[in-house]
């Protein structure tokens, strides 16, 4: 048995999104996947989306952690994600399609819960009440969701009495008789949301899942103790948060938030490994800002430079095409996801897409509607929505700068953007991202040529 004081404290890495979400996760993870022996997800489900580029190859993945991608990594979904078992499947079918080897090097947390159909008529049928004219009255509350069945899914969990978790599904007689009750009590909400389908059909569902189930059945297991027995053989483990840090259920801008602890305190309750496990957390952001569905966001920029910032960016939701709210860097909002995530480094993304502005705003603080100022977040979506930001403007650049190989090569004035950033979160700026190659990064100031061919 394994026990937490033995574990190498420095080796275990956290990455996390310290905006809204699509920060570039997917290509960071990527590069730091070479250093780790496992990658884990802690949060979130098939609502996170994020591309890794390898060479002309371009790989979606939504559960899987994109360690899959190289076949020695061993890639685990923790007990915080809520699983989609159809979209899982879909995913290793369409991996095992591409030649990527899928088998034992994907372990599924036995207590992560499942997303059922249920999960997702619910979330759209709210979200469509919520967006109709007669809640409108009481002004627009839908959130603007994925409508994967995150928050039905995550509301079922902590409801207790009416989840189903990953293990459940390798027990047929069991779910069929959980899902008896719950398909009852689930008509008859969908009913009340309007919803006017035939009665949900628990044998069905039942005989549909624990097919999937049996599928799944060779990845299935207690992640908890196979984390902390990877951990006491040695093995580096990197956390990659799904979402991000200001959609966090409890630390975001609630209610415009999704289920989960998205930063990294969520890791500790999303795998059973303890907070003090890790060593490094690598806060991923975007030069830029950007949102998709509602909710505050004070940066926003709804007019020509934000459909700049858009096509160049080329922001457009992975997981739902939806086309991205775009807008200026909001330090104020990424030095408070710093803070709570306990960020030691950040990676830069996107700062190619800046070329070409004749001037760069960053936002340092907020007004707020009774005149006062000040340079603290507010996560809390009906006071965030009346501040105004204060911008400090800093010169742009022309040239374009993907293929710069050194931090000191960039133009000037994107060296003191950068240095501007490293200033006010107090965090140095570790990686720099200039484009979807592995090798159009900057890692401690020069081009990831190593990490690249590792
Ligand atoms: P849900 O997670 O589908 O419930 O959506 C809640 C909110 O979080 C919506 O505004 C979504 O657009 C947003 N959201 C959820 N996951 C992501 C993500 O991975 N990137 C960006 N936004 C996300």
């Amino acid at each position: 048995m394994t026990t937490g004081h033995r574990v190498n404290r420095t080796a275990h890495t956290a990455v996390v999104g310290l905006q809204w979400g699509d920060e570039g996760k997917g290509k960071i993870v990527d590069l730091l996947t070479s250093e780790h022996d496992v990658i884990v997800r802690y949060n979130g489900g098939a609502n996170a989306g994020h591309t890794v580029q390898v060479g002309d190859e371009r790989y979606a993945l939504h559960l899987i952690p994109s360690g899959i991608l190289y076949g020695d990594k061993t890639c685990v979904i923790g007990n915080g994600v809520v699983v989609d078992p159809e979209k899982l499947l879909q995913e290793i079918d369409a991996l095992r399609t591409r030649g990527i080897r899928v088998g034992t090097n994907l372990r599924i947390s036995d207590r992560a819960h499942v997303v059922m159909p249920y999960h997702k008529e619910q979330d759209a049928a709210l979200e469509e009440y919520l967006s109709s004219k007669t809640a409108h009255a009481q002004g627009n509350l839908a959130i603007g969701t994925t409508r994967r069945g995150i928050g039905p899914a995550y509301a079922d969990k902590i409801r207790r009495s009416t989840a189903i978790r990953v293990g459940d599904l390798l027990d047929p007689e069991y779910l069929r008789s959980r899902l008896h009750v719950i398909c009852t009590l689930r008509t008859a909400e969908l009913e009340a949301l309007g919803v006017h389908t035939a009665p949900l059909d628990p044998d069905a569902l039942a005989t549909k899942y624990a097919e999937f189930g049996e599928r799944l059945r060779p990845h299935v297991d207690d992640s908890v103790y196979a984390l902390h027995d990877a951990m006491g053989a040695g093995k580096r483990i990197l956390f990659e948060g799904a979402n991000a840090s200001l959609l966090d259920i409890d630390h975001g801008t609630f209610p415009y938030v999704t289920s989960s602890n998205c930063s990294t305190l969520g890791i500790p309750s999303g795998t059973g490994v303890p907070g003090s496990a890790i060593g490094r957390v690598l806060g991923i952001m975007k030069a830029y800002s950007t949102r998709v569905g509602a909710g505050p966001f004070p940066t926003e920029l709804d007019n020509d430079l934000g459909h700049r910032i858009r096509e160049r960016g080329r922001e457009y939701g992975t997981t739902t095409g939806r086309p991205r709210r775009c807008g200026w860097l909001d330090l104020v909002a990424v030095r408070y996801s710093v803070m709570v995530c306990g960020a030691t480094g950040i990676a830069c993304t996107l700062l190619d897409v800046l070329s070409g502005f004749d001037e760069i705003k960053l936002c340092v603080g907020y007004r707020l509607p009774n005149g006062t100022t000040t340079d603290r977040f507010i996560p809390d979506a009906h006071r965030l929505e009346g501040v105004t930001p204060i911008y400090e403007t800093m010169p742009g650049w022309s040239a374009e700068i993907r293929d710069a190989s050194d931090r000191t090569t960039l133009p000037q004035e994107a060296q003191r953007y950068l240095a501007r950033i490293e200033e006010i979160t107090g965090v140095p700026v570790e990686v720099v991202s200039l484009g979807p190659e592995r090798t159009q990064t900057l890692v401690d100031g020069r081009r990831a040529v190593a990490l690249a061919t590792a």
